[in-house]
């Protein structure tokens, strides 16, 4: 007996693609599922421009290469075949780019579509037949891709990080043990926070070393240390091994972490140290704006994660300029994740715009500090966070 292998990629492009073949691999799974084609198998293959134009050339005989491909199983003498063999959808990765910057999705998005296209080729759609069968295509095509993405999105759930500086803050006016962000810590987790983040600044001017020792041994959820890529706090991190790391830019004189880091301006330092940070198991998230080159570079030195800087949505003071950064923190999270990579966000988050985000269904986790800790002077730390949690699309 043959063994099930639904989807076969192969990707024969020059240099690594900017999608995940893994997520793609799935989509291809769920897709063949949605067609009531669940035993069925598919061969992807993804190509660049040069490789596409031979085969266009060679099979349709036309010149110049085309986004999408497909050869059933079943045509040119493969009748006898089982019925279960589907064929190959053949992909041009340079024509998606061109096509998905024309139309302002993102690449995973733009092959997506390619894929859903050559598959319902596949399984007999023809738009070249009539316009009745182009429209009938046209219909089935966004029909597939609507329940795809609303299927991925619905199964996710947001984790909420409390970060507890502000709790030292507090502590370091006076100068004395009191409030502790350690205990502090352990009430958010209580209250149902599922992650504790702590950021060991350079100057140290809330949270100390001892702070972080503490938290590795008492935090029960998830430690994501926040810090700059300074080799005294590398060597730190190294030591105490957090659950994750998050770099952020980190200047003395701000009042908290101004703008995102330039990832694509210092690619190498920052794959020197994710690679430190990888040998020693912390996955590295990078605090970055909303904005593609920072994602294409975060994707490229080999984040896990990023953050995004929610900070100018939150900052916002009209309605049209908040609903700006919202829209660019929802397609930066889009593209993030259909590159594969885990997305956090955070900064200025509160209770009156988190929602929004909460919402978005690319997001794991929102890091929030300021406005818990505001809002836990004024009615405890546990109902502050219970409060925050409540805001949050439930899994
Ligand atoms: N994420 C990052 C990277 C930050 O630097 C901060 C602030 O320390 C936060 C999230 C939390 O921001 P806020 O305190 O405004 O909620």
């Amino acid at each position: 007996m043959r063994s099930h292998m639904p989807v076969l990629i192969t990707c024969q492009t020059a240099t690594p693609p900017a999608i995940s073949l893994q997520q793609l691999r799935q989509r291809a799974e769920r897709l063949l599922s949605l067609c009531g084609r669940a035993r069925g198998e598919l061969s992807i293959l993804l190509l660049n421009d040069p490789e596409m134009a031979e085969l266009n050339e060679q099979y349709r005989n036309k010149k110049g290469p085309t986004n999408v491909l497909a050869f059933a199983m079943q045509e040119g003498g493969g009748e006898h075949l089982p019925e279960e063999l589907l064929g190959d959808v053949i992909i041009s990765l340079d024509t998606a780019a061109r096509e998905a910057a024309t139309d302002g999705v993102t690449l995973h998005q733009r092959v997506t579509i390619l894929l859903i296209h050559g598959l319902l080729h596949l399984l007999g759609f023809d738009h070249e037949r009539s316009r009745g069968e182009a429209q009938a295509m046209a219909e089935r095509e966004k029909q597939l891709l609507s329940q795809l993405l609303t299927e991925e999105r619905r199964g996710k759930m947001v984790t909420l990080a409390i970060n507890v500086d502000h709790v030292a803050t507090l502590r370091q006016a006076r100068g004395i043990t009191e409030p502790d962000p350690v205990l502090a810590a352990s009430i958010c987790e209580l209250a149902g926070a599922q992650g504790i983040v702590v950021h060991l600044r350079e100057d140290r001017r809330h949270i100390q070393d001892r702070d972080v020792r503490l938290l590795r041994q008492t935090v029960k959820t998830k430690l994501n240390l926040e810090m700059g890529a300074t080799e005294e706090i590398i060597k730190i991190a190294l030591e105490i091994k957090p659950d994750m790391i998050t770099l952020v830019p980190e200047k003395r004189k701000e009042l908290t972490t101004e703008g995102g880091l330039n990832v694509a301006g210092q690619k190498k330092k920052l794959q020197e140290v994710i690679g430190r940070m990888r040998k020693a198991g912390i996955p590295v998230s990078l605090f970055i704006d909303p904005d593609t080159r920072q994602i294409n570079a975060a994707h490229e030195v080999g984040a896990t994660f990023v953050e995004i800087h929610t900070g100018r949505y939150c900052d916002a003071t009209t309605e049209a300029m908040r609903d700006k950064e919202f829209s660019l923190i929802a397609t930066a999270a889009e593209e993030a994740y259909e590159m594969g990579l885990r997305v956090n966000a955070g900064h200025g988050l509160n209770y009156l715009n988190t929602r929004r985000v909460a919402a978005l269904g690319t997001i794991e986790e929102l890091s929030i500090g300021h406005a818990v800790m505001a809002r836990a002077i004024l009615v405890g730390l546990d109902q502050a966070v219970r409060e925050m949690l409540a805001l949050l699309p439930a899994g």
